[in-house]
């Protein structure tokens, strides 16, 4: 505040006007195009947003293509208080946000792939940026699985030990009652004899 108060009127309108200029050039030159997560790990069933914001002076036309290894597709373009065209693979389950993003409901393994999104203006700028979504499989799910299958084992052996033991009971009364009747019959043999 001290330098700019020895400042004279003129200096400091100049700097003023230059720093506007500079302002508007970089205002009018064209996209900002703001990527948050240019990585996203996901899991299946999972909704993901793919969340960018884009600054435009005139009415941008967005696209969003889906690429891998072995496809490339649009998945959805549209131009500002124009149109809006979703390909018919993604009907349904893409939705839009006013500041460029769009999120995929409800994602599948194959979902996994490169994300691009392209932005154009009237003055002809392009921006383009893109986002790696990697969809897991759900762990936990296998997890559930593994001691769904440990508490069947443990229920099962727990079944066996208890068979066993009952078993063992009956073949011990069975050989009590043997040994009684034997000692019986002895007794009555000595009684007769
Ligand atoms: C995504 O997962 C990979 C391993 O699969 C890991 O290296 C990376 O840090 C994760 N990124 C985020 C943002 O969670
Ligand atoms: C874009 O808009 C969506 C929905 O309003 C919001 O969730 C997301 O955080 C925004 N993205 C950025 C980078 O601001
Ligand atoms: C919408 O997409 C279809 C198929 O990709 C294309 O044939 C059609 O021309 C597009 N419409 C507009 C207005 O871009």
């Amino acid at each position: 505040m001290k330098n700019l108060k020895g400042w004279s009127p003129v200096r400091a309108s100049v700097v003023f006007v230059a720093l506007y200029l500079i302002h508007q050039i970089q205002q009018t030159k064209g996209i900002r195009l703001l990527v948050s997560d240019p990585i996203i790990n996901a899991t299946v069933t999972q909704n993901v947003l793919l969340s960018v914001e884009y600054r435009s002076n005139g009415t941008p036309w967005i696209q969003w293509r889906y690429m891998s290894s072995w496809k490339s597709q649009c998945i959805i373009e549209w131009k500002v208080n124009s149109y809006v065209n979703i390909s018919a693979s993604y009907t349904g389950r893409v939705d839009r946000f006013e500041n460029g993003s769009i999120q995929l409901q409800n994602v599948e393994v194959r979902d996994t792939g490169f994300y691009m999104i392209t932005v154009s203006d009237d003055f002809g700028s392009t921006k383009q940026s893109t986002i790696i979504l990697n969809v897991h499989e759900i762990r936990y799910e296998e997890f559930y699985f593994v001691a769904v299958f440990i508490a069947f084992l443990a229920a099962g052996s727990a079944v066996l030990v208890c068979l066993m033991w009952v078993c063992n009971k009956c073949i011990n009364i069975a050989q009590k009652k043997k040994q009684h009747r034997r000692a019986e019959e002895i007794e009555l043999r000595i009684i007769s004899a």
